[in-house]
């Protein structure tokens, strides 16, 4: 953990993310004993006073902390939180962190945490800038980072004003789940795969994030971002990265950033033609959703990554919001055999390439399929597959959640799991055309896996899921 006590300053303190993830990491991390002292004084639009936001952090712990709540744990914590309403402005802040920083006695850190949607970040940099909360001081942007490209670099510059780039910590929390870091130990730990991970032998490679999930009250932010912004060119890519990307020098941030930013810079840019884009039945008549909103809660789409390795390999990318299954795979597909001597009928090739498919479950699993004989007489083939699950192997270590695990890098000052300002605008940059003329949206059925056209988008290849 961090070596110093830590004030959180949680903008967003009552909304989706902070009442789902970040309360809850919050609560664990310090009640295990992973920060040496912790205050957290939350921000937001609400008016309420301080009794409010324990209520509110109360029956956000209650709803979605995975650990039990137990009553000194939890007045441990209650006691431990301030709240300060965005109206109140710079002085009170700054006096409700000069309060936490004296009741934590000693030197401590600041982590200020902008948990808002990006028409909100600059405001919150700029009230950090005047309460004068720089020193000692990093901060967490949550994604999207900005909306667009001009948004981005706007957004980056005017960080750049009142913080050093060693401050900013640009959050992915695909990066801090424990299955997305074991790509990185699957490839380069191993001299079996590395050889064949490259388009002599990869025929293209799927990355499949379906969600049942509704929006539930985030239909605000969700009606401004829609699945493109707020899945595909933060998590999606991230993930293509660390399957595309050359082994680093070195198993640190600045060696494994550039690697990435190396594939981001060789994107082909996204071309409307390649996407398709969604929107479930339903979604217009839901609160605070426009009646005619074009917004998209589905996306799937086909990118190239223009290198040595990968030059003419389909990315195939889709992921949605109350689709048929909740599932995070990545599935790498092989080229055929250059001949096929099984009679026709054997099965061969009927249940689409053998291949490798990760699974970002919370706990890794991975499966290798392949054709193999079905036992009898003549030779009938089936797709068999050798399956790996963390679960399976007694190797339970503390398990963090995704937030917890990348709060404490950032209280630690640890950048390897955070993404770059370069890196992102260089995703928005690829972006552009899409941006700028989205093909129309198709309706699909909630349940279903999204419009029909997404088959047409993927021949002569299949989706592979659902398995
Ligand atoms: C968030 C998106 O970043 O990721 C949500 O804003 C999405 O729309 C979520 O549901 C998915 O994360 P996870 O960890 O539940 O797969």
């Amino acid at each position: 953990g961090p070596r110093y006590p830590q004030v959180v300053v949680l903008f967003g303190a009552t909304g989706d993310l902070a009442r789902r993830k970040l309360l809850p990491g919050l609560y664990h991390l310090s009640s295990a004993g992973f920060i040496p002292g912790c205050r957290i004084i939350g921000v937001s639009l609400d008016e309420m006073d301080v009794e409010g936001f324990r209520q509110a952090a109360r029956g956000a712990l209650e709803e979605f902390s995975s650990r039990t709540l137990t009553e000194p744990d939890w007045e441990a914590f209650a006691r431990s939180l301030d709240y300060v309403p965005l109206a109140a402005g710079a002085g009170a802040l700054r006096a409700a962190v000069d309060r936490a920083e004296m009741s934590l006695g000693g030197e401590s850190r600041r982590l200020h945490y902008l948990s808002v949607p990006p028409s909100a970040a600059l405001s919150a940099v700029r009230l950090l800038g005047e309460a004068g909360l720089v020193e000692r001081s990093r901060i967490v942007m949550e994604k999207p980072f900005g909306t667009d490209k001009a948004s981005a670099v706007t957004l980056n510059a005017r960080l750049h004003e009142v913080f050093a780039e060693e401050q900013i910590f640009r959050i992915d929390h695909f990066l801090g789940k424990e299955p997305a870091q074991n790509i990185l130990a699957f490839r380069f730990a191993n001299g079996l795969f590395e050889p064949i991970w490259n388009r002599n032998f990869i025929d293209h490679v799927q990355i499949d994030v379906p969600e049942t999930l509704g929006l539930g009250k985030r239909s605000g932010f969700y009606e401004q971002t829609g699945a493109y912004r707020d899945m595909v060119v933060t998590h999606l890519f991230q993930i293509l990265a660390f399957m595309a990307m050359e082994p680093p020098t070195a198993l640190e941030p600045a060696p494994i950033s550039e690697e990435k930013n190396k594939v981001f810079r060789s994107m082909l840019p996204i071309q409307p033609h390649d996407v398709v884009r969604g929107q479930y039945t339903g979604y217009r008549d839901e609160e605070g959703v426009d009646p005619e909103s074009e917004t998209e809660t589905f996306i799937a789409l086909k990118c190239f990554i223009d290198n040595w390795r990968w030059a003419g390999v389909p990315f195939f990318l889709r992921t949605g919001k109350r689709l048929a299954e909740g599932q995070r795979i990545i599935s790498i597909a092989f080229r055929e055999p250059p001949k096929s001597m099984f009679p026709a009928g054997s099965g061969v090739g009927a249940q689409g390439p053998d291949h490798l498919t990760f699974d970002l479950a919370d706990a890794s699993k991975m499966s290798l399929s392949f054709y193999g004989k079905r036992p009898g007489p003549g030779m009938r083939l089936d797709k068999l597959s050798l399956q790996f699950a963390m679960h399976d192997t007694g190797l339970i270590g503390d398990v963090l959640e995704a937030y917890e695990r990348l709060i404490l890098d950032a209280m630690r000052g640890d950048r390897t799991l955070f993404t770059t300002a370069e890196g992102i605008e260089r995703l928005w940059e690829v972006s552009t055309h899409l941006l700028e003329a989205p093909p129309p949206v198709r309706l699909y059925a909630p349940g279903s896996w999204g419009p029909k056209s997404i088959h047409q988008l993927i021949a002569p290849h299949a989706w592979r899921l659902p398995f």
